[in-house]
């Protein structure tokens, strides 16, 4: 496992474009998994200002969950990537396989969990993706696996449908054991807020069993923590 440290959320998703840029002349075709949530707003907004005219057409662009919600609806996580990454970067939509928020859950789960055993490489008999991108909630929740449906991070199937505790929403996520068969796990985590998880997971090193996010465990491949100095030191 590694952490790296930022200044700021942009110095952290600079870098971390930087890494998806070299992935694209790494082989053929790559398949990334991406996240929800604010954070990847920067992210996108840096890739398709700074990195506009890379060359993104061997990457295959996934998510690690989605809301059950139209693909108009602004909470739906594929309209904000496709609003401020894929349209202005031009990306293939027939490189682009988003989770339909507006099917019904299970049978999505379903439809996806197929999709990626069809598309991916498997390894370990599960579908391994060469990089998946994750936030982390202040409750510890990651993809949409929440505390109260921490099973999901050791789930029979690749995907399922998850519960947003609060509101009630229904989601469709990755579960723990494709999360953790990818090549790349890379967390980019930003914030004061998130300063507390931070200190239990990655330094205390206690009192975190309850934080899905804190069994993101590699079976294989590489896990990196992006962080600012907000998150890591609470500053
Ligand atoms: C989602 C995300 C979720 C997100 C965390 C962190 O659909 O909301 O996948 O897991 O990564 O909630 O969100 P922020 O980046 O907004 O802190």
């Amino acid at each position: 496992m590694k952490k790296i440290i930022f200044k700021t959320p942009h110095a952290l998703a600079s870098a971390f474009a930087k890494q998806l840029v070299n992935l694209t002349s790494d082989k053929e075709v790559i398949h990334v998994a991406l996240s929800g949530g604010s954070t990847p707003k920067l992210l996108f907004e840096i890739l398709a200002t700074t990195h506009k005219n890379n060359d993104w057409s061997r990457i295959r662009f996934y998510w690690g969950d989605e809301r059950c919600v139209s693909p108009c609806d602004s909470q739906s996580n594929y309209l904000m990537a496709k609003k401020l990454f894929f349209n202005p970067a031009n990306i293939a939509s027939e490189h682009i396989f988003r989770m339909l928020g507006e099917n019904d859950p299970k049978q999505e789960v379903e439809r996806y969990g197929d999709l990626l055993y069809k598309l991916l490489p498997i390894v370990n008999d599960l579908p391994c993706f060469d990089l998946v991108y994750l936030g982390m909630g202040e409750d510890g929740h990651t993809a949409s696996i929440f505390p109260h449906e921490i099973e999901l991070m050791n789930h029979s199937e690749v995907c399922a449908v998850a519960t947003h505790p609060v509101s009630g929403q229904k989601r469709v996520t990755l579960t723990g054991p494709i999360i953790n068969n990818a090549r790349s796990i890379v967390f980019l985590i930003t914030g004061k807020a998130k300063y507390p998880l931070i200190k239990s997971i990655l330094k205390d090193q206690h009192d975190f069993e309850n934080f899905p996010a804190a069994h993101i465990q590699p079976t294989h491949g590489h896990l990196t923590w992006y962080l600012d100095e907000a998150a890591y030191e609470g500053g």
